[in-house]
């Protein structure tokens, strides 16, 4: 089994998106996912629910942390995470072979970019593990001049670019439609995972 995180300590980022979208795409290959919300928010919780609600069929299963102890056959868990608590995400992290942060564009997000990584650099990561940026809610092709060096700085890739689209808000409860499915299967190519 293959562990999947979505960090950082920002709220309102894309994490929950992201896990939905990575649990989607590898669904729809046909492996076996579990995405284990650890948000107590309930998010990806909430997202299934929706689901049920409206009888739509999801390729994947959304799990809590009691129901993760006993999980069963899976190729893939996705770990969706809460923001500001360092040490869920330190925990998810040790655990994980594939690392992924969400952030939004804008020099203003550097700074709690920076915290994540922090927390990161402190936690016991897997010797092989692959982390990746992912860029959400893009307006323009050109993420801002000063972002990219930032970025660069840090060490670590951004391997997939999520635009902003009123489609994705509406998607809640549901499965993303096919052609906003892209960033997830890119985010997936770039640290191969898929081929
Ligand atoms: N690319 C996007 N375009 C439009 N809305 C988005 C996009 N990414 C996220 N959102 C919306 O922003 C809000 C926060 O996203 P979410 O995935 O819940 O962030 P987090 O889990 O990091 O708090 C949600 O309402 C979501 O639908
Ligand atoms: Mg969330």
């Amino acid at each position: 089994m293959k562990i999947i995180s979505v960090l950082s300590r920002k709220g309102g980022v894309g994490k929950t998106l992201l896990s939905v979208g990575l649990a989607q795409v590898l669904g729809e290959l046909g492996h076996r996912v579990a995405l284990l919300d650890r948000d107590p928010e309930g998010s990806a919780m909430g997202w299934q629910h929706g689901a049920q609600a409206t009888e739509t069929l999801l390729p994947y299963r959304v799990i809590g942390p009691i129901e993760a102890a006993q999980l069963g056959d899976v190729d893939f868990l996705i770990v969706d995470t809460p923001p500001n608590d360092t040490r869920v995400l330190q925990d998810t992290a040790r655990q994980s072979h594939v690392l992924l942060i969400p952030l939004l564009p804008g020099a203003g997000e550097m700074d709690r970019l920076q915290e994540t990584v922090q927390a990161l650099s402190k936690a016991e990561l897997q010797d092989d593990v692959k982390l990746g940026f992912v860029l959400n809610r893009l307006e323009h092709d050109n993420v801002s001049g000063a972002m990219r060096p930032a970025l660069e700085e840090l060490g670590y890739p951004v391997v997939a670019q999520i635009r902003k689209a009123v489609d994705y808000q509406r998607a809640f409860g549901n499965l993303i439609p096919a052609p906003l499915t892209a960033p997830f299967r890119d985010a997936l190519k770039e640290l191969e995972v898929i081929a």
